[in-house]
């Protein structure tokens, strides 16, 4: 049986304008791509190849030129802005290389603030029970009541990764997570968001410059010339 599709894109084609010489540049053209449900998917690729652009895109965050975009089931370009909204508090994820923990809230005031864009079925005992339980699998729920000062890099990161999984979305899209980390934090996070693909079944999409981090994945892709190709 096939495996429930999570995302679709279909034709997109996304340009900016150049603030120097103001001529459009075209960053994708004509990109299509399927994920399915519980795929591990790394995008490799020069800087300013639009490994990001794909990613805010598939995140709701932009919208394309042309070409339709469908996340569960539902064509982006035809959502009102409070549908979208709701489709990106419910059903994507994101981490980025920066890990955006507000300092004057503690880690589990951070990790719950998301719950607070989905009204509907919330309460904060059971979102709270959600965000020690992922605290614990991720290692860090000593420091639940601690500020992020008071954690390491690779600490603050996975609290990050716990916050992005907390409306339990199906799709998880990294760029560039371990970005900031050393050698050895950065094999502890992708360790953590592969155990996080299995045990919640989350489609995980990762923009990384790290050979080792894309090599983890099952599918591999590039964007050059603002085309996609699959890797291997
Ligand atoms: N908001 C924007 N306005 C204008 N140009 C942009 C914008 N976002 C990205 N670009 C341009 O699009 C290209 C791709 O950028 P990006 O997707 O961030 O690359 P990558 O993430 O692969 O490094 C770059 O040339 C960048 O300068
Ligand atoms: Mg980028």
């Amino acid at each position: 049986m096939d495996q429930a599709m999570i995302i679709e894109i279909n034709s997109v084609n996304k340009s900016y304008i150049d603030g120097y010489d103001r001529d459009r540049k075209l960053v994708l053209r004509d990109v299509s791509l399927k994920v399915n449900a519980g795929e591990t998917v790394a995008i490799v690729g020069q800087s300013g190849c639009g490994k990001s652009t794909l990613l805010n895109l598939m995140g709701a965050l932009d919208v394309p030129d042309s070409g339709s975009i469908t996340i569960n089931g539902k064509e982006l370009s035809k959502l009102s802005p409070k549908q979208a909204a709701a489709t990106r508090a419910e059903d994507i994820g994101f981490v980025f290389q920066s890990h955006h923990l507000l300092p004057q809230a503690t880690v589990i005031e951070n990790v719950t603030l998301p719950s607070l864009a989905v009204p509907k079925k919330r309460n904060a005992q059971s979102v709270k029970a959600r965000a020690m339980d992922l605290l614990s699998k991720v290692g860090i729920s000593e420091h639940a009541n601690q500020f992020p000062g008071q954690l390491s890099g690779g600490e603050r990161q996975r609290a990050a990764v716990v916050r992005s999984l907390i409306n339990k979305p199906s799709l998880l899209l990294a760029d560039e997570p371990t970005g900031a980390l050393d050698a050895g934090n950065a094999d502890d996070l992708t360790g953590l968001l592969l155990d996080l693909n299995k045990s919640e079944g989350i489609a995980l999409v990762v923009v990384t410059h790290n050979e080792k981090v894309a090599s983890k994945m099952d599918r591999k892709l590039t964007i050059q010339s603002g085309i996609l190709q699959e890797l291997e």
